[in-house]
Order: C-alpha cells, then structure tokens, then sequence
C-alpha cells in the first residue's frame, strides 16, 4: 500500500523563484533565506518520494473571478508553469500522477469532500517555487505531483478545521490505494504578510512561531482558530496558512499514530514582502 511518510510546510514567495532562476541565492540578502533549505534539499535526496501531494493556491493564474472552486484536485498527466505575466518559470514540466489522483477524487468525494476535478491547468509560483526550494535545478522533477490547489483569494475561503479534516481523508485515500509508492504531502503559503491595503508589509513574526509550535504540539486544537484571526494577526495573505492544517491533518498522529518527529524548522524575516517559514515532519516508521 502507499505511505505519506512525510509532510513538507513552505512559504512560496515569487521572488524566492526568480532569485533562484536569475542565478541570485548567493547575494546577500537571499543566503539566509536559501541556508534555511540546504538541510531539507539533502534530506529529501534521502527520502527518495514517489509522489508529493503538493496543496497550494493557485493566485488568479489558472482560475478567476469566473471559477473559484475551494479545493481543486489535479488529476492530468502533466500541468504546465504558468505565465504570470513574466513569461513561464524556466522549470520543468511538472508530471501528474493520474491514477493516485483519481483513487483520491473517488475516496475523498465518497467521504463526504466536495472536490473540483481538474484535467487541465496551469501552475504558478504557489506550486513551482516550494519545488525549487526543495530540489534546486533539477531538468526534469525527480518525482510525480498531484496538485491541490485551494482557493484562499477570494471569499468566502475555508476554516482551518475543514482543511484539517480534509487532510485526515486524503490520508485515508492515498494509504488505501493498492500500490507501494512513498508519498510526500506539502502544505505551503505564508507565513504573516500583506500585499496591499494600510497593512501592507505586515510581519507577526512572534504569532509565525507560535504557529509553527501548535502545527507541531496541538494541530487539532489549531485548526479551531478562526479565518479572522489568521487576517488580524498575520495580514490578508497569512491566511495561505490555512492550507498547512490540510498537510498537518493527513500525518499518523492525527489518525491515533505516534508523534511525528520534526526534522527540521526554519524561521526568515524578510523575503520580499513575506515571512519564510519552513517545517519538515516525518511519521514514524512502524
Ligand atoms: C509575495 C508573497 C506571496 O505569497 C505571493 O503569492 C505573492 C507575493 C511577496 O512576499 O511578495
Ligand atoms: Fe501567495
């Protein structure tokens, strides 16, 4: 059967991406935020992950105003980087996994989630730049990827405890499909920042931290925090957040497993306009 036999949280910061394409991670203002991954580009050359379950938001790139679905499954071969007004990133294809995402619309919509199924889309930096940070610059992506993409751009947007339990039924979907594969499950988006408004440029970095500690120590008990909250205290777009509790609620001990162990945690203040957080949790193995 398939395992998640880890979870991955990452800011997706744009600028991270072009830093990264125009030959930049060693300026000075970008090392400390790339040393903050060089443990983690190791470790998942270690880990060897078939397929990531990569939950993300897609920015008005592939859907508008015209569509706005809540929680949209990939479920094409292949799901191309978008152009978001610069031109595509300069990246791989990214390849789906079709046969795992369909498994997963069918236990996930029968467990009472209603998904939007996606054979067409394009991927923007939600999705594109959390694989550049944890693979570098790779010609083709070492593994398949399922994307996930959930609307937290236009309201109404989803609670932090709807997320968390959606996290536990894709676990159960992806550990009963019939087929050995290591999967990775991503939660990435924030932490605080806002791009626009009075607001604009908010950093909450001691809430990011209190946040990484609950995600770690009490995720149940996070995933009651109101949407409000994450707006108040992390700024308009710190609500990204909410899609960390979907990866969180998919790890064992939510499903009465043992405790992850936390490999790695990474806290950098500032990248553009946003603070970088980074968590690595891996289940036990049995
Ligand atoms: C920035 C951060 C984001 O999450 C995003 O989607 C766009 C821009 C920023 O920090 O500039
Ligand atoms: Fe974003």
């Amino acid at each position: 059967m398939s395992r998640i036999t880890a979870s991955v949280y990452t800011s997706h910061v744009p600028a991270i991406g072009a830093a990264i394409d125009h030959g930049k991670t060693e300026d000075d203002y970008w090392k400390p935020v790339f040393a903050g991954y060089s443990f983690s580009k190791q470790w998942i050359q270690a880990q060897r992950p078939d397929v990531i379950f990569l939950v993300y938001n897609d920015h008005a790139t592939a859907f508008s105003l015209e569509l706005i679905p809540t929680f949209a499954l990939g479920l094409a071969a292949e799901f191309s980087p978008a152009d978001e007004g610069y031109g595509p990133r300069p990246v791989p294809i990214v390849q789906g996994h079709p046969e795992l995402a369909s498994h997963i619309a069918q236990s996930v919509i029968q467990d009472d989630f209603d998904l939007t199924l996606v054979n067409k889309m394009d991927v923007d930096h939600g999705l594109t730049v959390p694989l550049s940070l944890m693979f570098g610059q790779p010609t083709a992506w070492p593994c398949r990827v399922i994307p996930f993409a959930v609307n937290v751009v236009q309201y109404p947007v989803p609670s932090g405890r709807r997320c968390f339990m959606l996290g536990q039924a894709i676990r159960k979907a992806i550990e009963s499909f019939d087929e050995d594969l290591n999967v990775q499950i991503w939660g990435t988006g924030g932490m605080s920042h806002q791009l626009q408004g009075a607001r604009a440029g908010l950093i909450n970095a001691a809430w990011d931290n209190r946040f990484l500690d609950r995600l770690i120590e009490d995720p149940s008990g996070l995933s009651q925090m109101p949407h409000i909250e994450y707006v108040r205290e992390a700024g308009s777009e710190g609500i990204e957040l909410v899609m960390w509790l979907i990866a969180r609620g998919a790890m064992a001990d939510v499903a009465g497993g043992k405790k992850p162990i936390v490999r790695h945690r990474f806290f950098h203040v500032p990248a553009s306009n946003t603070a970088v957080g980074h968590l690595i949790l891996e289940n036990a193995s049995k």
